[in-house]
């Protein structure tokens, strides 16, 4: 948070044509959530008093998945260019005694921590340039500091706006990559897209803003030069970490940016307790929460807003999205689980399939090729090979045997198979739903169930077995006869 007035301003309008989608690129996905999403985390930890986002491009989906009531949303029917973007929104800080903070749509791993420290510095020109900021009454007017831009000297600056400075901090100007000449081209130190501007200059250089330039745009970052002419200047700062301001252009920067995000997220739980094997190979989005000692082997994904509680592990090649996952649970090998809460000490797989609405109870077995539907089990219930379970309510200590099927569609509708507490189910048994097994009720293995069973019943459906003597024997002797 910064204790000056500050209003924010979000560049989200651009098409992002170099992404070659339909989807417009502020809506593209780092880790599960869109790169705008990002970029409005980081602003938030300013606490401004306004946040404006310029929209254009397929604006509608853009303020939906934006889903931000307070925020003040401008339009730019053409993307003429960031200057001409700001100057659409001029508006809302002409007449503000105060800051503004714009920052671009596209730059993602930004931290909400620099653009606090970029405020500091801010102030501390301020003060240095002997105007008091906690005195001064009627608003923070200075002489000639007409602001900030974050800036940092990355490895490849292609593409990026070129900081040329005058060997103070001070910025002269910032010069496109189209419009660069060799000698600028060579010049490390980049743009980020995120500045700071005291309002009042901002609102007045943006009136002398032209698109006579390489790309025929006005350019947002013409507005240093114009200020330095007026003997107002923007200071560069430049922060250590150059990833902070990689933007997201194209698909190859999404996945560079992508990767570095998660890193980030790596490091955080591996400092909070929870063992990553191989982590190159693992997959974890950004609401994904974590208890302590949990342990996560290679190759899974973890998504949506799935938590794990402690004591916790979790096989090799598991897919585990939107669950809650209790204390001490064993996900083994290739499971799928989905939409599901498993509870402490159940144990999945190897080879399971938990879809949508699923609830396995304490201390729980489903094993491998069982797949699980919509269906809730109690405690220590056990189906540990080749099943189906679908719209199923399972009661506690209930075995269900291998290749026990609920069949719940019949073609046109789906039924309910209800089993209760202690039920024990023979294996390959048809559940024909609507069903209920009762209480300690024994179905007999490949029985065919179409009515209810009683509490403590026995259920069988299959004929009588017959036996031949000396059969093969016999079968043996016709087959040479016959040849013969
Ligand atoms: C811009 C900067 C460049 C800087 C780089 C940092 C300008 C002229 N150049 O270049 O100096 O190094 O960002 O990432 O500002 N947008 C609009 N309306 C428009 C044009 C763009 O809202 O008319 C939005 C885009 O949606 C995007 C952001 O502004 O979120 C930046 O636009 P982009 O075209 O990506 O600018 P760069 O070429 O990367
Ligand atoms: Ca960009």
């Amino acid at each position: 948070m910064v204790d000056f007035p500050l209003r924010a301003i979000i560049l989200a309008a651009g098409k992002g044509t170099r992404f070659k989608s339909e989807k417009p690129k502020v809506l593209h996905t780092i880790l599960g959530k869109p790169i705008i999403w990002y970029v409005k985390f980081a602003v938030s930890w300013l606490k401004p008093n306004e946040t404006i986002i310029v929209v254009g491009h397929k604006k509608e989906e853009v303020v939906r998945e934006i889903n931000c009531d307070k925020c003040i949303y401008v339009e730019q029917d053409q993307q003429l260019g960031t200057g001409h973007a700001v100057l659409l929104a001029k508006k809302y800080f002409e007449e503000f005694d105060g800051y503004v903070l714009i920052i671009n749509g596209d730059v993602p791993l930004i931290r909400g921590e620099t653009l606090h420290n970029a405020g500091e510095y801010l102030k501390a020109l301020i003060r240095y340039e002997g105007v008091n900021l906690e005195t001064l009454r009627e608003g923070y007017r200075n002489k000639n500091i007409a602001g900030v831009a974050i800036t940092a000297k990355v490895p490849n600056p292609y593409g990026y706006g070129r900081v040329i400075k005058d060997g103070s901090h001070r910025i002269v100007k910032i010069v496109e990559e189209k419009d660069a000449s060799p000698q600028e081209k060579q010049i490390n130190e980049v743009n980020s897209g995120i500045y700071i501007f005291y309002a009042p200059y901002l609102a007045n250089a943006l009136e002398k803003l032209n698109n006579q330039n390489a790309q025929g745009e006005y350019y947002l970052t013409d507005v240093v030069e114009i200020l330095r002419q007026e003997g107002k200047y923007v200071y560069a700062l430049e922060i250590p970490d150059y990833t902070e301001i990689l933007n997201v252009n194209d698909r190859l920067q999404l996945a560079g940016v992508e990767n570095i995000m998660k890193q980030r997220f790596m490091t955080f739980w591996g400092l909070n307790g929870v063992t990553f094997h191989n982590p190159e190979s693992i997959w974890i989005e950004f609401d994904v929460d974590f208890s302590n000692d949990v342990e996560i082997f290679q190759n899974c994904m973890i998504t949506g807003k799935t938590k794990v509680d402690s004591g916790t592990t979790i096989e090799a090649n598991c897919i585990i999205k939107n669950c809650k996952i209790g204390k001490n649970v064993k996900i083994l090998a290739n499971s799928y689980i989905e939409n599901s809460v498993i509870e402490d000490n159940a144990i999945i797989g190897p080879f399971a399939r938990i879809r949508e609405s699923s609830i396995i109870g304490e201390g729980s077995h489903i094993g491998n090729f069982v797949e699980v539907k919509n269906s809730q089990m109690g405690k220590n219930t056990n189906a540990k090979h080749l099943s189906y379970l679908g719209d199923a309510q399972i009661g506690n200590e209930v075995n269900i045997g291998a290749g026990t099927i609920t069949c719940n569609y019949d073609g046109f509708q789906k039924h309910k198979t209800v089993i209760k507490d202690r039920a024990f189910i023979g294996s390959d048994t048809m559940l024909v739903a609507p069903v209920t097994i009762g209480e300690e009720a024994i179905t007999g293995s490949g029985s065919v169930i179409t009515k209810d069973v009683p509490d403590k019943a026995l259920a069988i459906e299959r004929n009588q077995q017959k036996i031949v003597e000396n059969y093969s024997e016999k079968r043996k002797k016709k087959y040479e006869k016959s040849n013969n």
